[in-house]
């Protein structure tokens, strides 16, 4: 079941991220569109950076991608700017202060496997905090179109 939640989740990944409608920052264009709300569905900032510190623990764990991070990361900064670009994605006000999706990924040849490790981690940092599958999907799918600038290789 929760196999198949994932596929059905990653294929409505990939179609929302062959959309045309998506910027470097800001939020996605999604369909449906992402609920006014969500940045409370995640319990406001606070419960956003959690998201995030969860998010780097599992990165931090999986040996295919934790070492691009310990190579050329700064995990603290990481999670600082991730914050606020996943409350700027999910509709929040905030400013994101860190450099574009391309430009930070520019230099890392960054493959698709490892792409789709760093959504892994990302849904279980959503299941670490109990988060509602609709909350997460909305996230994932917010965050999917950046594929086409992280993705390189
Ligand atoms: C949706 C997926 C991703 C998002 C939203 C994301 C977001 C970010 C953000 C906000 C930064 C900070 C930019 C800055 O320092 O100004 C960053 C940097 C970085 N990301 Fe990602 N990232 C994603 C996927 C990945 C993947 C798949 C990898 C590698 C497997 C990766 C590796 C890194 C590394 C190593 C840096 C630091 C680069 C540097 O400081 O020069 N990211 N990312």
């Amino acid at each position: 079941m929760k196999q198949l939640f994932r596929t059905i989740a990653i294929t409505f990944m990939l179609c929302v991220a062959a959309s045309p409608s998506f910027s470097q920052t800001g939020k996605t264009g999604t369909y449906p569109p992402i609920d006014s709300d969500a940045v409370e569905q995640f319990g406001g900032p606070e419960g956003v950076r959690n998201w995030v510190e969860g998010l780097f623990y599992y990165i931090m764990l999986d040996n295919r991608i934790n070492h691009v991070f310990r190579e050329f990361g700064n995990i603290e900064r990481q999670i600082y700017l991730n914050t606020q670009l996943v409350q700027l994605v999910l509709g929040g006000d905030v400013e994101y202060q860190g450099a574009s999706m391309a430009a930070a990924h520019a230099d890392l040849g960054i493959t698709l496997t490892q792409f789709n490790a760093v959504v892994e981690a990302a849904y279980n940092s959503c299941e670490r905090i109990q988060l509602t599958y609709e909350a997460c999907n909305q996230l994932i799918a917010g965050l999917a179109p950046y594929k086409h600038a992280i993705v390189t290789r």
